[in-house]
């Protein structure tokens, strides 16, 4: 992996003050994957203290009934809830129908469900565990939600990022991780390069629509993510690495700031640590692996190639992303 000075501009952004937002989100309608915890659930919480109607994707029904009665006691917030495992691409889709049903448009989608696994799980998709939740789903629901948000005046899509793409590890011939011994930060770092490079490409073809897409880093956060992994890692991370993370109250405000601020109303296609604009590494910018990982996603998760023009023309059927010609 090559490195240039760019690379080392996640130090300066984590330093840096971060930027806030106060505009309101009364009369907004947000969709947040991930909400019964971390980050998922801390911009759930702004998101309501600012007024938005929220929808949540969660898998755990009682998690997110717990986050949802959270969210009205605390906020008064509209909120409404949808299950779905993302380990399960029909799952998905049931739940991109399920929130086709409760609204005709959208204003914001934050995906922040995700996860991280020191060991290798294939979905009964047949995917690696961690490339599908943390990428491919995210996709499929972006995909299958996005005339939604062109029917808003200014939908954003934000894909929760990380860091973590840093460490590589993204092999268009071996997704899965067939064919060379499974390591649990580089898949995590493949699934998260896969999301930038689709977020660059998608916000390519959302030209002219309005709708503006990016990927951020939600800063390095104390959350429940790693708590699948086995009792020394997680010793570990408890024991050491929490020390060094932060309360995931300023991924919330950082994801606030993102769904509405008024001088982002432009801005696509870019990452940001937490509020700051930064360059990701620079294997995320291959272009070449770039049209590759975007055709390779459509096809993982069934979409037709023509896709996106279908759903920009208008002629999107949304249910199962084939045209209604
Ligand atoms: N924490 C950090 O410092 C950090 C840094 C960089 C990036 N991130 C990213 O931030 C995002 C949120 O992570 P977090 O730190 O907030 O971790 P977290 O507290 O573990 O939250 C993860 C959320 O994802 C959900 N989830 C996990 N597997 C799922 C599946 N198969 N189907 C549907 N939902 C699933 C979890 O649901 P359950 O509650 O049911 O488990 C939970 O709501 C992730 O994309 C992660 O990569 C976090």
């Amino acid at each position: 992996m090559k490195y240039t000075k760019d690379d080392l501009n996640f130090l300066k952004a984590r330093r840096a003050e971060q930027h806030v937002s106060t505009v309101s989100m009364q009369g907004k309608t947000c969709v947040i994957s991930g909400a019964t915890s971390g980050v998922g659930l801390e911009a759930s919480k702004r998101l309501a203290k600012g007024g938005a109607e929220l929808i949540l994707v969660c898998r755990d029904a009682k998690k997110a009934d717990n986050a949802a009665s959270l969210l009205r006691n605390d906020h008064g917030a509209k909120v409404h809830v949808v299950t779905a495992d993302f380990s399960c691409l029909d799952d998905v889709r049931r739940a991109a129908g399920q929130i086709r049903e409760m609204t005709d448009s959208l204003d914001v989608l934050i995906n922040s469900a995700g996860l991280h696994c020191t060991r290798r799980h294939l979905t009964r998709d047949g995917n690696e565990l961690v490339f599908q939740v943390n990428h491919v789903a995210p996709f499929l629901m972006t995909m299958l939600l996005l005339d939604l948000l062109i029917k808003s005046p200014q939908g954003r899509i934000i894909q929760v990022n990380s860091e973590g793409h840093r460490f590589g590890g993204l092999n268009l011939n071996d997704l899965d991780w067939t064919k060379r011994p499974y390591m649990g930060l580089r898949a995590y770092g493949s699934s998260k390069t896969a999301q930038i490079m689709t977020v660059m490409v998608l916000s390519e073809r959302l030209k002219g629509t309005g709708v503006t897409i990016n990927a951020m880093h939600p800063g390095g956060v104390r959350t429940n993510i790693g708590n699948n992994n086995g009792i020394l890692y997680r010793a570990w991370l408890r024991g050491i690495v929490w020390h060094f993370l932060k309360d995931a109250a300023i991924s919330g405000e950082a994801l606030y700031y993102l769904s509405n601020a008024e001088e982002l109303a432009q801005t696509s296609g870019r990452y940001f640590f937490l509020t700051q604009d930064i360059k990701p590494m620079a294997h995320a910018m291959d272009e070449q692996v770039r049209a590759a990982i975007w055709e390779k996603t459509l096809s993982l998760t069934g979409l037709p190639f023509e896709f996106l023009n279908g759903a920009i023309g208008g002629q999107f059927s949304g249910q199962n992303g084939y045209r209604k010609t």
